[in-house]
């Protein structure tokens, strides 16, 4: 397994499909809905296994020292088997080397001991989203 910045059309495109059906189809929600208006400026990792997309993350950058990790997602058939833990790592280290100090993230319930296992700390409970999803704010120094 490879972990890499996206860079071909077929990359971004599995990349984005991943994102949908992990975070956003199981809500019903769109396609479109798993992108935003920070993609272009921000940092995007994925795990590629034997050619195909199986994780996949993003670092944005919410000020000159704050950035927000955002749509990590794992292939259900690779989940709890260390993709997660590989490309929130290898997102880190990009973002420290913008000279990054901390890094903030909204987690979905389900992912909180995740990102714990991590060294991130809950600052405060968040939004629910989709009215099912509960978040908790957590946060890092780096
Ligand atoms: C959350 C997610 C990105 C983690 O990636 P992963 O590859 O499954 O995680 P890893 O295998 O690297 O897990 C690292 C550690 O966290 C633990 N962990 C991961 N998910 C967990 C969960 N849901 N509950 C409890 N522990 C969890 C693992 O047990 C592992 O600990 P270990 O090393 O002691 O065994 C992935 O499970 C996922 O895509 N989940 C669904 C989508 C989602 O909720 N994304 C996050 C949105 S904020």
């Amino acid at each position: 397994m490879i972990i890499i910045e996206p860079k071909t059309k077929v990359e971004f495109e599995q990349y984005y499909d991943l994102r949908w059906r992990i975070l956003r189809q199981p809500w019903n929600q769109p396609r479109g809905s798993e992108k935003d208006e920070k993609e272009n400026e921000s940092i995007h990792i994925v795990a590629i296994l034997e050619g195909k997309v199986v994780g996949c993350g993003r670092g944005q950058f919410n000020s000159s020292t704050e950035a927000q990790i955002r749509y990590m997602a794992v292939d259900e058939d690779f989940q709890g088997k260390g993709v997660g833990t590989k490309m929130l790592k290898a997102l880190e280290l990009r973002l420290k080397k913008k000279e990054v100090k901390t890094i903030i993230l909204n987690a979905r319930e389900n992912a909180v001991k995740f990102y714990q296992k991590h060294n991130y700390k809950i600052i405060e409970k968040g939004s629910i989203l989709f009215d099912v999803i509960e978040h908790f704010k957590m946060g890092k120094e780096i």
